[in-house]
């Protein structure tokens, strides 16, 4: 599977897709910054070195494909910009966790935000250190608890009294001290889309300002437990400094209080949640959030640590399509594609835009489209009005699917699992088996008679 040649000679550089984007909506600045490794090869998409129609080809559609680089490059943009201060940067697994993608970020240092034990579990077999992830979370039973604590995680982020309680209480079961931070829910407005909001005094998450004192008041009582720091998560997809800012105010004025009573914190969490740009959206790149973050913890003697899931997956992963039918009415084009809500989720669930492109760029006449998968939900598109020159057979790529995307994939219509793909350069793995109907039946029992 080598290097496309392209006969007419219109080889381009490959940051052409992005340029491409970026001159489209005018900020030429980020051209370098928001760089992936999609791009087009004269009219062919390729993932790194890769035609992706030649993936496609080879491990069928529909499919997730990972550029490693693009992983990388994301990692290391927080990495860099934490370079000089005390930290720890805790990709939030539930982003994407596929043993894989877990690999390549543990290989460059990474610790990891979960929120199951079964992600526990993940991050271990994928050779992740235990000593550098934080569990997440206000539903923790008593057995995720017990498989945090066996394994030595570096801290449990309380979202309850009664939680704390338990903690308590399992750890001196267990003859150890539970190692903790508290997430306090800071009431500040990330801006974003309400399900995915988590920092306001309606939403279930976290400890509010006014009880937060208190709890840490007891926490520094029991005997089962270890004070490690604070932390606060107030939603995803966040286009701008000002929430994360707001709540470290809030929260460093509690970090003073606590001081003052004898209780001293190690650490400061400040959640994930950077967003990205899927359509015209100019999230600041990590690099800007850092320095202002920094800031504010000069002269004070804390480990700063972050949560990022989507800002570093999301752009690194595409879904690729293929159109099995195109049809029409007298009001709408529909592309009827082989993925579904199933496979990619967010545009039904949250109305999310992603780009969708041809993965063979043609200069035919184009048409809107709506896109949709074959299951009988209205709810079942992955992009409405998109403006496409395609036929039936044609391969579509919807971009920035590297982040909540096969994690929220499921069986629905009994339809297997896409299979998923990490590209890194030339070389090409499969890095999780699409599923079959048997997969699907193995674990289903016929009554007896
Ligand atoms: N830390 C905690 C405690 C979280 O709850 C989350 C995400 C993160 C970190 C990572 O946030 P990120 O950097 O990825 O924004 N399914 C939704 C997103 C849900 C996010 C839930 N929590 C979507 O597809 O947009």
């Amino acid at each position: 599977m080598g290097r496309r040649v392209d006969l007419l000679g219109r080889n381009k550089l490959p940051s052409d897709i992005s340029t491409h984007n970026t001159l489209l909506k005018n900020k030429t600045w980020r051209v370098s910054e928001n760089m992936d490794y999609f791009n087009y090869q004269g009219d062919s998409l390729y993932a790194e070195e890769v035609a992706v129609s030649d993936i496609a080809e080879q491990f069928g559609t529909p499919c997730f494909i990972y550029s490693r680089s693009t992983l990388e490059r994301h990692y290391r943009a927080y990495a860099k910009a934490l370079a000089d201060h005390a930290h720890l940067i805790c990709f939030a697994v539930k982003a994407n966790s596929n043993l894989a993608v877990l690999n390549v970020l543990a290989k460059l240092g990474a610790g990891f935000d979960i929120v199951s034990g079964g992600e526990l579990d993940r991050v271990l077999a994928a050779g992740g250190e235990a000593s550098k992830v934080i569990f997440s979370g206000l539903g923790k039973t008593t057995a995720e608890i017990r498989q945090g604590l066996a394994a030595g995680i570096h801290c449990f982020n309380v979202e309850s009294e009664a939680e704390l309680n338990r903690l308590n209480e399992v750890a001196l079961d267990e003859g150890t001290i539970a190692p903790i931070s508290v997430r306090v829910n800071p009431d500040v407005d990330a801006g974003t889309h309400p399900y995915i909001s988590t920092g306001l005094k309606e939403n279930k998450f976290g400890i509010s300002t006014n009880l937060a004192l208190e709890v840490y008041k007891k926490a520094a009582a029991m005997p089962g437990i270890k004070i490690e720091g604070i932390d606060f998560h107030i939603g995803s997809q966040l286009t701008s400094v000002d929430p994360f800012l707001d709540a470290i105010d809030r929260l460093l004025v509690m970090v003073d209080q606590l001081t003052k009573e004898g209780i001293f914190l190690r650490h400061f969490d400040i959640g994930g949640g950077l967003g990205i740009t899927y359509g015209d959206e100019e999230p600041p790149h990590p690099s800007e959030l850092i320095a202002v973050v920094k800031e504010k913890f000069v002269g004070r003697d804390m480990t700063i640590l972050v949560e990022p899931g989507r800002s570093i997956a999301a752009n690194a992963g595409i879904f690729v399509t293929r159109v099995e039918y195109l049809k029409s009415n007298e009001h709408k084009n529909f592309a009827i594609v082989d993925g579904a809500m199933n496979d990619l989720l967010r545009p039904a669930l949250y109305s999310a835009w992603q780009e969708i492109i041809p993965v063979e760029r043609s200069t035919d006449e184009s048409a809107s489209f709506d896109v949709v998968g074959p299951i009988c939900e209205s709810a079942d598109f992955l992009g409405k009005d998109r403006e496409l020159s395609i036929s039936a057979g044609a391969l579509l790529a919807v971009r920035s699917a590297g982040a909540y995307g096969f994690v929220m994939s499921s069986n629905y219509n009994t339809r297997p699992r896409a299979t998923e793909i990490m590209v890194d350069g030339p070389k090409v793995t499969v890095i999780r088996e699409r599923e079959n109907v048997t997969d699907l039946f193995a674990n289903e029992h016929l009554l007896a008679e």
